[in-house]
């Protein structure tokens, strides 16, 4: 397989995102139909496993198991353990869901909006097919509450699925059903933690839910729900069409496909890129961003967001990956896959800053040590920035760090420190 394999971008800017023709014109929905007439939802969910596909929303979950565990849960109201909370919006009685996540509040990441830009129906290609491989009867797009004009296109996009018979009532003539909803969240970084996305929609606070169970086991108003991310989902047409094995082939062996890396900051050409997975975060600068911008001379990277690592320059030989299996020690987890490049004039002391306050404002408030936390190490680096930082202040931040990553409730919290420690250890920030 080589470098130039697209397959989430192949027709971005080659047709027309808001006419379903143009789709129909490339091959699309094919593998609606394939999926429809020539398989059954096991063997869809088969496949998918056979790819080796891994949630691209951070944490790189295998899709095809979170899809099979979905599929043989019973819907709720049958043998259901948990205690069920109806609202009087939806009843759960024998449902199953399937949720689009299309929050993306992360820094430097756009990638999952993009996608909708260029192309809206493979992603609702790919949203009906993983629904009714899981015998969902209904979907959700949770749409971060700015991408107004994302909405926009969904929108169009849904009427005019609808109106070819992909959704709806006896899709193209079959027994399969599927109702499709977009809910739009209000902007916080933190809806987009499933559990946390599943209270928004079900009207409850933003904020996390406590697991075991887990949203595959009671999801969604209590019932077994699938949450996956958008670009995930982007990929399933082409997994159905051509096969998980040919998937799997495409790029890291333990983490297969292809990737929309964002590079930002002192990089000559920065933009999103689609490329295998294992790839190295040196190659991506040099040879995709057309290397760093003239005049700057290059500092660190941090890769994956705003809890991201930092990475120097002997580093960027890491490649980007899930860091499963084997050559763990010269992998860097991608997480989102934003690269942000940053050069020897930019001021740590106010990009300490800029990264202490982003979680103290999005911090949920829930539990105590990220709450009050993340606005104590936002506290000190102000102070750090003023030159007024304390041996004492030094100390708290050690505690503080600690704390984070050991008693927070949620993966927020666990990395709200990330990129201070690294800034720390790696001698980025004289302390
Ligand atoms: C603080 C926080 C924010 C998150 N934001 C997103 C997001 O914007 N989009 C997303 O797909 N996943 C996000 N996730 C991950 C989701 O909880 C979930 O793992 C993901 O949507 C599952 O999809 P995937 O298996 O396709 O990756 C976030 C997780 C955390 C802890
Ligand atoms: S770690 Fe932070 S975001 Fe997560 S539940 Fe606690 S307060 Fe909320």
């Amino acid at each position: 397989m080589t470098d130039n394999l697209k397959v989430l971008t192949k027709y971005w800017g080659k047709i027309n995102p808001l006419r379903i023709e143009d789709y129909i014109c490339v091959g699309g929905y094919m593998a609606l139909e394939k999926f429809i007439f020539k398989m059954n939802p096991e063997e869809a969910i088969l496949e998918i496993k056979k790819s080796g596909l891994r949630g691209r929303g951070g944490a790189g979950f295998p899709t095809g198991d979170k899809l099979e565990m979905v599929a043989r849960n019973s819907p709720c109201g049958v043998n259901f353990d948990y205690k069920i909370i109806p609202t009087s919006r939806d009843t759960p009685q024998g449902k199953k869901y399937f949720i689009c996540n299309l929050e993306e509040s992360e820094p430097g990441t756009y990638k999952d909006r993009l996608i909708v830009d260029n192309n809206p129906h493979l992603l609702l290609e790919g949203i009906i097919i993983s629904a009714l491989s899981i015998e969902a009867k209904k979907a959700y797009i949770y749409i971060n509450g700015n991408y107004e004009k994302q909405k926009e296109i969904l929108e169009i996009a849904i009427s005019q699925a609808k109106e070819k018979k992909y959704w709806g009532e006896n899709i193209l003539g079959s027994n399969y059903n599927l109702e499709i909803e977009i809910y739009s969240g209000a902007g916080a970084y933190i809806c987009g933690e499933e559990t946390a996305l599943i209270n928004s929609i079900e009207s409850n606070r933003g904020e996390p839910k406590i697991r075991p169970p887990f949203p595959t086991e009671a999801g969604l108003f209590g019932c077994p729900t699938a949450v996956s991310n958008t670009e995930t989902i982007s990929n399933i047409p082409w997994i159905i069409s051509n096969g998980g094995e040919r998937f799997a082939r495409i790029g890291s062996k333990n983490s297969p496909g292809t990737k929309l890396f964002i590079l930002s900051g002192a990089v000559a050409k920065p933009g999103i890129y689609e490329a295998p997975t294992g790839i190295n975060v040196r190659k991506l600068i040099d040879q995709y961003a057309g290397g760093i911008k003239k005049g700057k001379e290059f500092w660190f990277a941090q890769i994956g967001g705003a809890c991201g690592k930092l990475l120097l320059e002997k580093e960027l030989k890491a490649k980007m990956e899930f860091c499963v299996g084997t050559g763990r020690d010269l992998s860097v987890q991608m997480g989102s896959g934003s690269i942000l490049v940053v050069d020897k004039s930019v001021n740590i002391h106010d990009l300490l800053i800029s990264w202490t306050d982003f979680f103290r404002r999005e911090s949920c408030g829930k539990c105590v040590p990220c709450r009050e936390g993340t606005f104590r190490l936002w506290e000190i680096a102000k102070r750090f920035r003023d030159g007024k930082i304390s041996d004492r202040d030094k100390t708290a931040v050690e505690d503080i760090l600690w704390t984070l990553d050991n008693t927070t409730f949620c993966p927020l919290g666990k990395f709200a420190g990330t990129a201070f420690r690294d800034a720390i250890t790696k001698n980025i920030l004289t302390f």
